[in-house]
């Protein structure tokens, strides 16, 4: 259960402004070398009194440092792993280098505690990324290890403010400290995966933004929780899409009831015009579930006013250099199916797991597995498909479980072309949410050689069979 002083109803507002300072964001140009450093740290998730929370961090912070470039520019990290465990970096949606995808045991080596493995890529797309390791991702990531990566648009929209948001949600115990008896626990993996009971913003059980009447903010939200979705909503506040998984909008949109949904790993920009006057104030809220929880407040300077009236435009951001051409001529396209089955309350009859098939009870007892990919469960020597460098490929997926599931695809972004319950959504996107039920087909153009994941990120669905791969010659 969430923390009751996080719900909404009847709850006094808690005044003080987050004495934390926000981790600094790190300009890089190719001569800047940057080493993160991943490693134990302690950070305060909860309220002011309550006690600390030893986690895993880089640099010991949460979220870790915000690393921005202009597009074009390079990045240049140097992991260094001071945790007792090996590890990786992914920089989640870059369609990367395949060397720099950061996949321990596809792309890389995990790299072991002490040593340390160099990151240098150009991101090819401007927008709002993240970083995050690709090993044990399940543990690792609930322990606190991620951050942001932000590519800058070379003339980037007006906007008074540019902020990286990061949701991410925790199962702590009443010491503060992280629950790691419950890591890998079969109720997580075979239901919603592990979901958790604080909701921090930024690393903070409330972080306040400082804003001014007539602002116009430019916020890049990002999901960062192991499993949760969640609706994010700014009280009293209309925002406007403009990108999604880092992919700009052709045409931004208003989204349902000013909710803007993410599922585990997405993000989306928004902008948001303070239409509120000086003195106000607007809950930043989560909404998961049937609970809504506040995470924060846009407050509102008392007196100043950056504008007398909030800007009227709303901006286009210029296109990242996508495919632009989806093949429609039907023999020329690869069609792949992938078959989602397992878990609680719908399961499969039998799986192959490492090359011999197991009825679903043995796999969940002895193997800690519920979940597969056309009835295969978890990773496998050969590839899921073999895909010609430029050949546009359909995915066709089908959600045969009853959960949902947030299927995320390395390497590339793909653009729903059909869907069951509704009409597809003509967006770039590096994740798609899909509900039980459902079957969603998506389009890519395989222009980036490599081999490259494609899994669940709800991440205990990952580590419980829905991991698969496939390779660009
Ligand atoms: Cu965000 Cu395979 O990862
Ligand atoms: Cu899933």
């Amino acid at each position: 259960m969430i923390s009751r002083r996080k719900v909404l109803q009847g709850v006094a507002a808690v005044g003080g402004l987050a004495a934390v300072p926000m981790p600094t964001a790190i300009a890089q140009s190719p001569a800047s070398i940057r080493t993160l450093t991943a490693r134990m740290g302690e950070v305060r998730l909860l309220e002011p009194g309550e006690p600390m929370t030893p986690v895993w961090g880089y640099d010991g912070l949460v979220p870790g440092p915000e690393i921005r470039v202009k597009q074009g520019g390079a990045v240049a990290v140097d992991l260094l792993n001071k945790l007792p465990q090996p590890t990786t970096i992914h920089w989640h949606g870059i369609r990367n280098d395949n060397a720099m995808d950061g996949v321990a045991g596809l792309t890389q080596p995990a790299v072991k505690p002490g040593e340390t493995f160099a990151y240098r890529f150009t991101p090819p797309d401007a927008g709002t990324y993240w970083y995050h390791p690709h090993n044990r991702t399940w543990e690792q990531m609930a322990r606190g290890l991620y951050g942001a990566l932000v590519v800058e648009e070379p003339t980037p929209p007006a906007a008074d403010q540019d902020l990286v948001l990061v949701f991410d949600d925790w199962r702590l115990g009443r010491d503060g400290k992280i629950d790691e008896a419950s890591f890998g626990a079969m109720h997580d993996i075979a239901h919603a995966g592990r979901l958790g009971n604080i909701l921090t913003l930024n690393g903070q059980f409330e972080k306040d933004l400082e804003v001014q009447a007539g602002q116009r903010l430019r916020l890049r939200l990002i999901n960062s929780a192991n499993a949760r979705v969640m609706g994010i909503v700014f009280d009293g506040h209309a925002p406007i899409v403009i990108a999604l998984d880092g992919q700009p909008l052709e045409v931004p949109f208003a989204p349902d009831r000013n909710r803007v949904v993410l599922a585990p790993a997405q993000r989306a920009d928004i902008i948001l015009d303070c239409s509120g006057d000086p003195g106000q104030a607007g809950d930043i809220l989560v909404e998961t579930g049937r609970e809504r929880l506040r995470m924060g407040k846009l407050r509102y300077h008392p007196t100043k006013r950056q504008r007398s009236k909030v800007l009227a435009d709303i901006p286009v951001l210029p296109p990242n250099p996508m495919p632009t051409t989806l093949e429609v001529d039907s023999a020329k396209i690869t069609k792949v199916d992938l078959v989602m089955s397992g878990g609680a309350m719908s399961g499969f009859d039998s799986a192959i797991y490492q090359g011999k098939p197991y009825g679903i009870r043995e796999l969940v007892r002895a193997h800690n597995k519920a979940w597969a990919f056309n009835g295969i469960v978890d990773m496998t020597k050969e590839p899921l498909k073999a895909i010609e460098r430029g050949a546009t490929v359909h995915v066709r997926m089908v959600n045969q479980t009853a959960w949902p599931h947030a299927m995320h695809f390395h390497g590339h972004h793909v653009k729903e072309i059909a869907h069951s319950r509704r009409k597809p959504q003509p967006y770039w996107r590096d994740t798609v949410l899909m509900q039980r039920g459902e079957e969603v087909t998506v389009a890519f153009k395989a222009d980036n050689p490599g081999k490259w994941m494609l899994h669940c990120h709800m991440l205990e669905h990952q580590a419980g069979g829905m991991s698969t791969w496939y390779k660009v010659s």
